[in-house]
């Protein structure tokens, strides 16, 4: 964590703002190892009294969950993951665990978003015009394209994954950026990225057999940019802090894609503006049918659209869930961006941006 990043944003309870308790400030309170500019393990008190929750900072990435102790629960296995084992080892576990265990599917997660995050800076990796990797920048410059408003504010990346979307945005602004997932593997290699410039990732080639790449990867601004586990629907922000939230294919990843738009809305500064991109590819298994932004629902106005829907939410009076504070500016509507699954696997996903912008409700600010 870096301590720029920390003092310029001031991070609140994320328990606390989620109940209703206010918004406490977090102290640092403990530093068990940092480097010159960051802490890369301690710890972050709530300043309630009557709360005091501990979040703990690991490999440089601060946990910033509301519930820690049933995040810390749910992930013991990467967040004690080694990241030092040579690839034969890894490949010996990997064929042992076999396919479905918890180590073969963070290294097919791994390999997906690292090729198309990083992909195109592999001097391994060889051209191939059906599968562009770095559709996540791409489609990140799209959007940014159609950003009217001056940045003048910190930069939240929500959804970062790996941390492409984040090292551009340092490059494409001025602004201090903060990356947040909530996949502590996912983080954990961005956060390498960002401390030794350098990647290392299992590629997948079929089944569970995997190709360990490695390379050099360096952005201008790396400096400014941070990476923070939290989520986007509970997160550790004031009101008002962030002058852009991106969020690339994330909304049909949450558990509410409502209560995402609306947490988006309220840590924007008014003026400030929100880039999201989606394939609305629906999954029950990341969000709850009666949450779904369209994609059921036939007989209703909409006829089960998604692109009216999300217009709708995003137009103030056209719906009865339209999200108060955000206001719909630009969309692109077909937008294209490649996932590898493996050498024989590769899915094009047609994805919707729309670019929204923060005004004041009169009840939320
Ligand atoms: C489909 S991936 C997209 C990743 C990246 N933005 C890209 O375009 O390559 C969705 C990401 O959202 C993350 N995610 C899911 N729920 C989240 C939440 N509530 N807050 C923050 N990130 C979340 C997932 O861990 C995953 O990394
Ligand atoms: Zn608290």
């Amino acid at each position: 964590m870096k301590l720029a990043h920390f003092e310029s944003i001031e991070p609140v309870c994320p328990s606390c703002r989620l109940h209703a308790a206010g918004e406490h400030p977090l102290t640092l309170a403990t530093i068990a190892v940092r480097s010159h500019d960051s802490v890369i393990e301690g710890t972050l008190h709530c300043s309630n009294a009557a709360c005091q929750l501990e979040y703990p900072i690991i490999d440089g990435i601060p946990l910033l969950f509301p519930d820690p102790r049933g995040y810390i629960a749910d992930n013991i296995v990467h967040l004690t993951a080694r990241s030092d084992l040579s690839a034969e080892t890894e490949s010996i576990l990997g064929d042992c665990l076999g396919p479905n265990s918890a180590f073969d599917i963070t290294r097919q997660h791994l390999s997906a978003y690292a090729w198309d995050n990083y992909g195109d800076l592999d001097p391994a990796e060889a051209t191939d015009a059906r599968a562009r990797p770095n559709g996540v920048g791409r489609c990140l410059h799209a959007g940014l394209a159609r950003v009217e408003r001056r940045i003048d504010r910190p930069i939240l990346d929500i959804g970062c994954a790996v941390g492409r979307s984040t090292f551009e945005l340092a490059q494409a602004s001025s602004q201090l950026v903060l990356g947040v997932d909530t996949n502590f593997a996912m983080l954990r290699l961005a956060q390498r990225v960002l401390s030794e410039r350098k990647l290392r990732y299992p590629r997948r080639r079929i089944g569970i057999v995997h190709d360990r790449r490695e390379f050099q990867v360096d952005f201008p601004a790396m400096e400014q940019v941070d990476f923070w586990a939290c989520s986007g629907m509970s997160p550790p922000f004031r009101s008002d802090t962030f002058g852009l939230s991106v969020g690339l294919q994330l909304l049909d990843s949450v558990s509410s894609p409502h209560g995402l738009l609306s947490a988006i809305a309220d840590v924007l500064h008014p003026g400030g503006s929100a880039v999201l991109a989606t394939p609305y590819d629906w999954s029950p298994a990341a969000t709850p049918i009666e949450g779904w932004i369209g994609g059921h629902s036939q007989r209703s106005i909409y006829q089960g659209a998604a692109e009216p829907l999300l217009r709708a939410l995003l137009t103030p009076g056209a719906h009865p869930h339209s999200v108060a504070g955000l206001i719909l500016r630009h969309e692109i509507p077909h937008f294209p961006w490649h996932t590898r699954i493996h050498d024989r696997s590769i899915t094009v996903y047609d994805t919707h941006i729309v670019v929204a912008e923060a005004v004041e409700t009169g009840e939320s600010r």
